[in-house]
């Protein structure tokens, strides 16, 4: 059987996540896992908060909680949102648990062991007034590449480049805004990634299958020598794995912690182990996922993420895995996604502006928001939400095509032949032709998803439930039962055969209605693939009772769509 790991991005732990976080990663990771599933594979989905660092800090700060609490709190938020869209992960962890520590710390010690740490006596940034060193997040200024103001100390959210805190420019604090910052000297540990940069632009190079996306960021830091300069995994703060090798202290690293980047994708390996522990598993059951001499030659390892995210995941974390020396598995298939804008502009946690993954599910159910985002996500080119945009795609997909397509053809079969399919008739021509075009929709979504091509899957599954619209209205049973009873029952068979085809087949992208679905239609609701038309079209034999499905969905109104628009305008400002 194929073996599928799966790992979305980690969201980080500081707040609710917004709709641009959640098609970046966590809704195509869930849709791919959904219908990798179907298809018979073994799939292991895995996900965490990723709680470390000086967003966790910072976030615990404002909420004015103890940070391990805040922590706590916010997991359990980001968890039931995350059950609230429909997201099925075999684990969701946490990078704080003990796995991530004991993982971490055992990654560095094989690291040293391999010559590939040092230490370096260095300058960071101080705040007289803080008392504290202001590490990464901790300090802002203009960043030295694109001159965006806001740069933080470890990255340039506008231009992406990884940043040391010394490279910016008219530093602060972000904390105080105190400007009363000097360098001064402290201890780090260093990972010397340039040692490993051969090796690891020998393995991108075997990467032809990628994304551009994906490739192209990670060869443009390659070529600028600048992904893999040697970087610090270490940093001055209370809050994070302590440095240690192995479960041996460190000398000269007291009261210091991993960088959040070092410990948070290793968090993708501990949140198997902690999926083992949380379900009675043994050890060589999350190995097999995971180490290479011990059964994960034969899996397939599908990261997910966003732009931003991907040269930590094609640079940095290959370097800690290959730079251990040991046999654990790297990424075989890297998705990345560009940004998803909100009316134009970009989405800001730091700003409220756009729709929080919480406010989403206060307005409409999961379903639609998936429909929207996954088949307009931003994958060769950035995408905008407008809630004009959102509308139409809800109202015209959902609502026209395919809640219209059930509730027509079941309200038609009750009238006229009652709550079980009718019997009669036989195929002619006309389903012959659908029969040709299911066949052809059917492996492009197929081929689509195996791609992890998701606008390109939603386009062939709308196409899906085009075919039935149209078949249904050119073959209008409601005209036919006038004069031929037994050609009308043909066509209702068939129509309810489609329903119970879209009741499967959705299920990647809209679970709820396809629960809904196959319930009215009684069938399991989770139905393996359909292996071709001529079989998913005789599915429901004559007989099979159904029932019509309640309002699968509803149609957004210009006046509440306004309304919207109107409220998530005054949260932006
Ligand atoms: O960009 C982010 O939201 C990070 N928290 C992603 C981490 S992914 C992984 F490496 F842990
Ligand atoms: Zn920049």
């Amino acid at each position: 059987m194929t073996r599928i790991l799966i790992t979305s991005a980690l969201p980080y732990i500081n707040g609710v996540k917004h709709l641009g976080n959640l098609v970046g990663s966590l809704l195509p990771s869930d849709a791919y896992a959904r219908f990798m599933r179907m298809r018979g594979a073994e799939v292991m989905h895995i996900c965490a908060t990723d709680e470390h660092g000086t967003p966790a800090e910072l976030a615990a700060a404002a909420a004015g909680e103890p940070v391990e609490a805040y922590c706590a709190r916010l997991h359990e938020v980001q968890k039931s949102l995350g059950e609230g869209f429909r997201l099925e992960f075999d684990h969701f962890g946490r990078s704080s648990s003990d796995r991530n520590h004991r993982l971490t710390q055992h990654f560095a010690k094989a690291l040293f062991e391999q010559g590939l740490i040092y230490e370096v006596t260095e300058q960071q940034m101080w705040s007289e007034s803080d008392g504290r060193f202001l590490p990464d997040r901790y300090l802002e200024g203009t960043c030295p590449n694109c001159g965006y103001e806001r740069a933080r100390g470890d990255q340039c959210e506008n231009c992406t480049k990884q940043l040391d805190p010394t490279d910016l420019i008219n530093p602060r604090s972000s904390v105080s805004g105190a400007t009363d910052v000097e360098a001064r000297e402290t201890k780090h540990l260093y990972l010397k990634q340039s040692a490993l940069q051969e090796q690891i632009r020998a393995w991108i190079e075997t990467k032809s299958d990628w994304p551009v996306l994906a490739t192209s960021i990670a060869k443009k830091w390659l070529n600028d020598g600048d992904g893999l300069r040697d970087r610090g995994i270490t940093r001055d703060l209370d809050w994070g794995i302590p440095v240690k090798k192995g479960d041996e202290d460190w000398p000269g690293m007291e009261g210091k912690v991993f960088y959040v980047w070092f410990d948070a994708p290793i968090e993708y390996i501990a949140a198997t182990a902690e999926w083992a522990d949380a379900h009675g598993k043994s050890e060589a059951d999350w190995r097999r996922w995971w180490r290479e001499d011990e059964g994960a030659r034969d899996v397939h390892y599908v990261q997910f993420m966003a732009k931003d995210n991907v040269p930590f995941h094609t640079l940095s974390f290959p370097a800690t895995i290959m730079g251990s020396g040991e046999p654990w598995k790297k990424v075989d298939f890297l998705k990345g996604f560009n940004w998803l804008t909100y009316q134009g502009g970009k989405f800001s946690t730091s700003q409220g502006r756009g729709v929080f993954m919480d406010q989403a599910l206060e307005i409409l159910p999961s379903d639609y928001w998936r429909w929207w985002l996954l088949s307009n996500a931003p994958e060769s080119a950035d995408s905008d939400f407008t809630w004009e945009g959102f509308q139409s795609g809800v109202n015209k997909d959902l609502a026209d095509v395919l809640g219209n397509f059930a509730s027509r053809v079941t309200k038609f079969c009750r009238s006229k032949f009652g709550e079980t399919v009718p019997e009669g008739g036989e195929p002619g021509e006309a389903e012959a032709a659908l029969a040709v075009e299911i066949d052809t929709r059917l492996k492009g979504y197929a081929a689509a998803m195996e791609a992890v091509e998701m606008r390109k899957a939603a386009s062939e599954l709308r196409g899906l439930w085009v075919a039935g619209n149209e078949y249904l209205q050119h073959a209008a049973p409601w005209s036919v039962f006038k004069t031929d009873e037994a050609q009308a029952a043909m066509i209702t068979r068939t129509g309810l055969n489609l329903a119970a085809l879209y009741a499967t087949v959705s299920r990647p992208f809209i679970p709820d209605a396809s629960d809904a679905l196959a319930g009215a239609m009684g069938i399991a609701p989770n139905g393996a693939w359909p292996e071709s038309a001529a079989v998913a079209l005789s599915q429901l034999p004559a007989g099979h009772a159904f029932s019509v499905p309640e309002n699968l969905f509803r149609k957004i109104e210009d006046a509440e769509r306004e309304g919207w628009e109107a409220q998530f305008e005054g949260a932006a400002t």
